[in-house]
């Protein structure tokens, strides 16, 4: 029998840890999350506040399975200020995963964009590490905000493989955009495929560049989402549903979508520049 992932299941937060000054991660138990593809989401239910549509993060634990958060508007404060012992509703796992490629590949993730790059390292490192070759560049604006370095590393120790962290004040690696720096190693390295999750302007930089050099490439998008099951349509972008045709597109096609880079949808429904 196919289980409901539409049912709301009720999970305990037992363990909170501070990745950094503003981004949080819940750990909890949820065997379907646990075995979740890189890319796909869980809409999480805070009783008496909202729901709302997170990455999957993998957990040390086997077992267990988190959400990683980034303080922002009422919502995701809400949940970043859940503690030990608290309750959250999560459906899922929704939508689609990234296309798992062999060989020369980069990823970039900035923010808590860098939540399904870990679960895809994790899945490159494992599936043929051998013919692997695995370049993963951690943008963020300051040293206090790199998240998951150490993890990453670790993820990748028996792979070959190269982690660059970039800040844009310079206190820790590489001085400059993630984009610079992808840059310079689209430049030198011989890549087939460019996977990147992270603030939309910093996408559409990376698929242009790997457009670029003919190189295809991933990205995993982010919409206002409501339903997350492909009802209400809150999360179109151009004829493009991010719940159920994504949230991972292939570069050519998000290239053309004139939106992308551009504007979002609010709750409303009105048209905002993207921040
Ligand atoms: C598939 C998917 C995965 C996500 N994974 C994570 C994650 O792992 N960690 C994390 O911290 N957040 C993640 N988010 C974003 C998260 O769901 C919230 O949208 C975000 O935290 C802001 O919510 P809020 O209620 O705090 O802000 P609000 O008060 O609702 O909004 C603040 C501002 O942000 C804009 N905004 C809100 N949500 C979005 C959105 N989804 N896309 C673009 N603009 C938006 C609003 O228009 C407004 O201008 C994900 C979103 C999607 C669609
Ligand atoms: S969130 Fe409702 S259609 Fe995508």
């Amino acid at each position: 029998m196919r289980t409901n992932i539409d049912k709301i299941r009720i999970v305990k937060v037992e363990e909170v840890i501070d990745e950094s000054p503003t981004v949080r991660t819940l750990i909890f138990k949820d065997d379907l999350c646990t075995s979740a593809k890189p890319g796909q989401f869980t809409m999480v239910w805070m009783p008496g506040r909202d729901e709302i549509p997170m990455s999957i993060m993998i957990s040390e634990k086997n077992d267990r399975v988190g959400l990683t958060i980034r303080k922002h508007g009422i919502s995701s404060t809400a949940l970043y200020n859940t503690g030990v012992g608290n309750l959250l509703g999560i459906r899922g796992p929704y939508g689609n995963s990234f296309d798992i490629v062999k060989g020369n590949v980069l990823l970039v993730g900035g923010g808590t964009g860098m939540v399904p790059i870990l679960r895809l390292s994790k899945e490159l490192g494992r599936k043929n590490s051998k013919k692997n070759n695995i370049t993963l560049i951690i943008g963020a604006k300051t040293k206090d905000e790199v998240i998951f370095e150490n993890i990453i590393k670790q993820i990748l120790k028996n792979v070959k493989s190269e982690v660059i962290v970039t800040t844009e004040d310079g206190s820790h690696g590489f001085k400059g955009l993630a984009t610079e720096a992808a840059a310079k190693s689209i430049e030198k390295n011989d890549f087939n495929m460019v996977y990147t999750c992270g603030p939309e302007r910093m996408m559409q930089k990376i698929l242009e560049l790997a457009s670029s050099y003919g190189i295809p490439s991933q990205a995993s998008l982010e919409r206002i989402m409501k339903c997350g099951i492909g009802i209400c349509c809150s999360c179109c972008l151009g004829k493009y549903l991010i719940c159920k045709d994504g949230p991972v597109m292939k570069g050519d096609v998000i290239l053309k979508l004139p939106e992308f880079g551009t504007y979002i949808r609010e709750k409303s429904g009105r048209i905002v520049d993207i921040w």
